[in-house]
């Protein structure tokens, strides 16, 4: 079996699931395909970086596990639809779906915002979201039914106070949004829709995050000492990993329409 950097159930757990997962390349989306791989699911490691979305597909088969990279820009419908269809090709069906992929932005003032700023957030975060569930379904569908699982946050969620996140909040509540709302329709065909929001993560999402001018937005906030109150630490990505395969298994058929906070406690102080 696969030696993976996850707890997870390991074996079985996930055997004739077919993943979808984007950001995969990465942080929590590259953990979870991990974890998935590990618990017995073939994936599909789609990101938009070729390099690390062929490093972690690739490391995944040599530990034995089956994956395949797939590059796609979740922004292009013409390159979400052809990557879902891939993954069909290489395993078969698609029985769940990883709708992960997303970044930090430009965080500044809303006023000095561009509209090339708001859109590259927006487009990554909610319409990317939207792309991805909505070329999932016909496959889904044609499975009896499967899992989505959508990467919000607790920012736009159940925390409003990081000065200059309005882009980045405003696209991880329109997620969560969307998830109910998806949950409602997808019900019909057995299709779970679940969102999950997590607190602070180690990924590299800061390679992807910009900040202008935040002096101009900025309030005191007095953070308690220990925070998140459960831990005082960021999580390790494996950590949410166990969550999505939780939410991807059959463990949690009774689980739809959910906004699950993964946060340590964090929000319990600042939501
Ligand atoms: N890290 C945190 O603390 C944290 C907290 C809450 C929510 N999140 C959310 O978790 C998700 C994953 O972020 P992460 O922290 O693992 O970051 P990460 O930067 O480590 O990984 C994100 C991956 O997404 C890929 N990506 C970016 N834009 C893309 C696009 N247009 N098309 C396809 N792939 C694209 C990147 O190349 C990268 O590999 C994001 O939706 C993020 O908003 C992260």
């Amino acid at each position: 079996m696969i030696d993976q950097n996850s707890r997870g159930q390991g074996s079985n757990r996930l055997l004739g699931k077919v993943a979808f997962i984007t950001g995969a390349g990465s942080g929590i989306g590259e953990a979870t395909a991990r974890a998935c791989a590990h618990q017995g699911a073939a994936v599909a490691v789609v990101d938009v970086r070729r390099e690390p979305a062929e490093r972690v597909a690739g490391e995944i088969s040599a530990a034995g596990g089956k994956a395949v990279a797939l590059v796609a820009d979740v922004r292009d419908e013409t390159a979400v639809k052809a990557a879902v269809d891939a993954t069909v090709h290489s395993f078969g069906s698609l029985t769940t779906v990883f709708a992960n992929a997303g970044i930090n932005g430009m965080q500044c003032p809303i006023e000095e915002m561009t509209i090339e700023e708001w859109h590259a957030t927006i487009d990554t975060n909610l319409t990317g979201t939207f792309l991805t569930v909505k070329h999932s379904i016909p496959h889904l569908r044609a499975a009896g039914g499967g899992s989505i699982i959508i990467t919000a946050s607790v920012n736009g969620t159940k925390t409003f106070s990081l000065p200059g996140y309005s882009c980045y909040s405003t696209s991880k509540g329109g997620q969560a949004i969307f998830g109910r709302m998806a949950a409602g329709e997808l019900g019909r065909w057995d299709i779970r829709v679940n969102t999950i929001c997590p607190g602070a993560i180690r990924t590299n999402i800061g390679e992807r995050t910009y900040r202008r001018n935040l002096e101009a937005v900025r309030w005191d906030i007095k953070m308690p000492d220990r925070n998140p109150p459960h831990l005082g630490r960021s999580a390790d990505p494996s950590e949410v990993a166990d969550l999505v395969t939780f939410l991807a298994s059959d463990e949690s058929i009774y689980i739809t329409g959910a906004e699950i906070l993964i946060d340590a406690g964090a929000t319990i102080l600042r939501g």
